[in-house]
């Protein structure tokens, strides 16, 4: 992070220097760069690639750094006017979603992102993995189409039950994932059934698709079973969206007795469930296993994210279905995206089946377990008054804020006071049941930004 701020830096500087050259002219060498700036080799190196990528600059290697020929003077701005009326009346809101991977303003402490802090992900495993799975001679080939053999096989064990290697297919992440799955089965027009509340990345894929998501009522033991039957019987909808473990972002788990009730309505309604297990690696205290290990007549459609619990862009997935379902979930991963990158999967591949996995995935718990509690100790010091939950796994932490709070608003003050938090209003498929807050314990750097993050929250809340 420091090393790409500085090596920003020094472009900046060198773009001012390069246009007092012309074309031709040769730069210091990288030394001489190193000694004026006072900046290490890489910072130069990864600075001249700023430039490079911009087309200020070519290298030579050999010969040095020179400053490039200089582009055709710009042209009058396009009138770009005729695209408004052949894109029609479709738009596509990324708000949400953009929302949500982008990075808090310099200074501001993050309680808000679905990810881990760099400090929690496995960054030395995770390069030695690339490098060793950059090394396999068929790195850049075609991958088996629904993912090399030993890791689906890895994915079978970990989702258990009777789940087969045959049954999963490796795919770019958790949202790709979700895309595939919801318009495999789904026209567009259809409804969808979705916890309220859920996770806003599906509600912008359903009505990115054309779909339209139903809520069905989620309490602190999950989905409720009653109203998901009644909401099968008004909407005949044939497929549910749930999360069963750490639900984004209530961190409801769905008690054993509702996971039978949740697959005997769904039975009962011959619809499919499709369970995100984004958690399944970030429990603090013992979970239930995975909803399809329950499964006896490939009704759960299962993903599982390897993003959450290593780094943003180890973008590999896998989702496990079983007959003529996994058979259109394929066809249509195939149409639309052909497979995932081969590198990565084998990148994966490496990490999971080296020795530091498992110690890998215990720090991160234990990091998880005394993060939230820094979160609730910080919350019962500061804000006593507010309800705030002690989640068993996942990332996230919802506040009630007293009723007539307007979220939105006060995620807005408080980002102008420092620090990020995600307003609970958009998570909601319809109406709010009151006004929350979502609090994420995993992407801020300590325990002690958490606590300063809450005491910045609290100055908003009581101010
Ligand atoms: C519940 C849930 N599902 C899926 C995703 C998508 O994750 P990714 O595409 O990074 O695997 C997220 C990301 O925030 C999430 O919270």
């Amino acid at each position: 992070m420091q090393q790409d701020s500085s090596a920003l830096l020094l472009a900046d500087r060198l773009r001012a220097e390069v246009r007092s050259l012309r074309a031709g002219d040769r730069l210091p060498s990288s030394r001489a760069l190193m000694d004026r700036h006072r900046v290490s080799p890489i910072t130069v190196s990864r600075a001249l690639g700023v430039l490079a990528a911009e087309g200020l600059v070519v290298t030579r290697p050999g010969s040095g750094t020179f400053v490039a020929d200089r582009p055709a003077p710009a042209r009058e701005p396009a009138d770009l006017g005729w695209q408004a009326v052949a894109l029609g009346d479709r738009a596509i809101d990324a708000h949400g979603v953009r929302w949500l991977l982008t990075p808090p303003p310099e200074g501001t402490i993050a309680l808000s992102g679905g990810y881990l802090h760099p400090t929690l992900q496995p960054t030395r495993a995770l390069a030695a993995a690339t490098a060793r799975a950059a090394r396999r001679p068929d790195a850049w080939d075609l991958p088996p189409l629904s993912g090399i053999a030993e890791l689906r096989a890895w994915f079978a064990r970990t989702a258990g039950g009777d789940v087969t290697p045959a049954d999963v297919l490796v795919t770019s992440g958790g949202q790709q994932s979700l895309t595939t799955v919801l318009r495999a089965l789904l026209r567009p027009g259809s409804p969808v059934l979705v916890e309220s509340p859920t996770y806003l990345g599906v509600l912008s894929i359903a009505r990115a698709s054309g779909l339209h998501p139903v809520p069905v009522p989620a309490d602190e033991d999950g989905l409720r079973p009653d109203l998901l039957a009644e909401a099968f019987a008004m909407t005949g909808a044939r497929v549910v969206y749930c999360q069963p473990t750490s639900l984004n972002p209530t961190g409801a788990v769905l008690s054993p007795e509702r996971r039978e009730q949740v697959l005997a309505v769904a039975r009962a309604a011959g619809a499919f469930v499709i369970e995100d297990d984004f958690a399944r690696h970030l429990a603090i205290d013992p979970t239930p296993p995975p909803l399809i290990s329950q499964d006896g007549d490939g009704r759960v459609i299962h993903i599982l994210s390897l993003t959450k619990s290593v780094a943003p862009s180890l973008r590999v997935a896998a989702v496990i279905a079983r007959g003529p379902v996994a058979e259109r979930i394929r066809a249509t991963q195939l149409v639309e995206d052909f497979f995932p990158a081969r590198p990565l999967q084998e990148t994966v591949l490496e990490l999971v089946s080296s020795p530091g996995w498992p110690r890998h995935l215990r720090a991160v718990r234990t990091a998880l377990k005394s993060r939230r509690d820094a979160v609730c100790s910080a919350f019962a010091r500061e804000l006593p008054e507010l309800r705030v939950n002690r989640p068993t796994g996942g990332m996230h932490q919802w506040v009630r804020l007293p009723d007539g709070a307007d979220d939105v608003a006060l995620a807005e003050a408080a980002l102008r006071a420092g620090v990020l938090v995600s307003a609970g209003r958009p998570f909601f498929p319809a109406e709010p049941t009151g006004p929350f807050l979502r609090i994420s314990y995993s992407s801020a750097a300590s325990e002690a930004e958490l606590a300063e993050g809450v005491r910045r929250l609290a100055t908003v809340l009581t101010g």
